[in-house]
């Protein structure tokens, strides 16, 4: 996977395509279901994220989260879109792979509902376009533990 680059032009297809590479390195031994994210954050930087599994299994790790952390860890709290793919391991990629609830909720903590996208994507030709709304009505953030 590459590194965390900058691009000020990314357009979905292009993060698509992130999200394709990022698959490349799914560690997925136990599920063999490759998933692949490409986080884009506000001011146009990348970051990428694979699922990453664990032989005790609950340790596993979304590819969606991977990439949040990798952004978040290192200081990026503003977040434009993410583009999803993921299917068998070795297999093309047949069906949209939709975010797990686990990962929805992340998705809450750093983003806003309204405009925030999520990518489904079955190659660079193909994908589908949600708000965060759209996947998690009525979310539950920060903002209700304070009314
Ligand atoms: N997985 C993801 O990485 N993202 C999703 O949106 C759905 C599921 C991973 C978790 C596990 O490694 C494998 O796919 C099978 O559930």
């Amino acid at each position: 996977m590459t590194a965390e680059r900058r691009s000020l032009m990314m357009d979905d297809k292009e993060l698509v395509k992130a999200a394709i590479a990022a698959r490349e390195m799914a560690y997925a031994p136990y599920s063999g279901f490759a998933v692949g994210a490409a986080l884009l954050t506000a001011d146009g930087k990348l970051y990428q994220g694979c699922n990453i599994e664990n032989a005790a299994y609950t340790p596993s790790n979304c590819a969606e989260r991977t990439a949040f952390f990798k952004a978040v860890s290192i200081g990026e709290r503003d977040f434009a879109a993410i583009a999803i793919v993921g299917g068998r391991h070795g297999a093309p990629i047949g069906e949209y792979c939709a975010p797990c609830g686990v990962c929805r909720q992340v998705m809450m903590e750093f983003c806003d509902p309204d405009t925030f996208r999520i990518l489904l994507a079955k190659s660079p030709e193909e994908w589908q376009s949600y708000t965060l709304k759209e996947l998690l009505p009525l979310g539950f953030s920060g903002k209700d533990l304070n009314r």
